[in-house]
């Protein structure tokens, strides 16, 4: 199985089930005008965090790593209109860029996007006592990962849920001795997730137009 399949396989689901979408095209678009790098999620996995946040009845989501803003329209629309989702980017092209993109897809009264170190805003967020958030979407350095993660934990609720992007990463999650900052990272997820009561978690190996890679999904059962 190549990943020219993945490809055409998630091509095939995007045409029957999520469709032509041109405030998701006008993005991508301008995210690629402005020289962003083509690393947002796939449109199935935008619609599966859409999804999620529906099901979830979510009311506040918080995402960690924002790009051009292609996963945040994406939760954003599971919102109803009195929600809100707080998105956390270092780059401020990157945040330039997802902030005319939030706009055009008619979801800027809905997002609040902050620039800076993630670790920093997260500080931020909870002294402003922005949270609990209902889902939360942790997709910035992956070196970091176990540290957003634990953050979303404490600004969770009893039944929130947490899902961290780019965790299998060519199956390099099991390599225990390798120097890469990011699959130690995503071991140490591993070992915060397994070692922390008030969680339940699984992680899930994906392939698709972006690779072979996974999700972790957590449930929040207490704070
Ligand atoms: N969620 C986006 C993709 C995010 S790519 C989507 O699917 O559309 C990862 C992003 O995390 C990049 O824009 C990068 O600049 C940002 N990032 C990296 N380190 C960060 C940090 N310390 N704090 C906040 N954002 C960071
Ligand atoms: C990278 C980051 C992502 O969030 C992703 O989904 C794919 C790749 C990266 O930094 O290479
Ligand atoms: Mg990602």
């Amino acid at each position: 199985m190549s990943r020219d399949r993945w490809t055409k396989v998630d091509r095939y689901v995007t045409e029957h089930l999520v469709g032509d979408d041109p405030a998701l095209a006008a993005a991508l678009q301008a995210n690629a005008a402005s020289g962003l790098p083509a690393i947002d999620v796939s449109p199935p996995q935008g619609k599966l965090l859409y999804l999620l946040a529906r099901i979830h009845g979510a009311r506040k989501i918080l995402e960690v790593g924002t790009l051009g803003g292609y996963s945040t329209i994406w939760l954003a629309r599971a919102l109803p209109t009195d929600g809100r989702l707080v998105t956390l980017e270092l780059d401020p092209h990157h945040a330039e860029v997802a902030r005319g993109n939030v706009a055009r897809a008619g979801l800027a009264g809905l997002v609040d996007l902050r620039v800076g170190p993630a670790l920093q805003s997260l500080e931020e967020i909870a002294r402003e006592r922005l949270g609990p958030f209902d889902v939360s979407f942790i997709d910035a350095d992956k070196a970091n990962t176990p540290e957003y993660v634990a953050r979303a934990i404490d600004l969770s609720r009893p039944g929130s849920v947490i899902v961290a992007d780019n965790v299998v990463r060519d199956g390099a999650l099991v390599d225990a001795h390798t120097d890469s900052p990011s699959v130690r990272g995503n071991r140490r997820l591993h070992d915060l997730l397994a070692a922390d009561p008030r969680v339940d978690a699984t992680t899930i190996q994906t392939v698709g137009s972006k690779g072979y890679d996974g999700f972790t999904i957590a449930l929040v059962e207490r704070v």
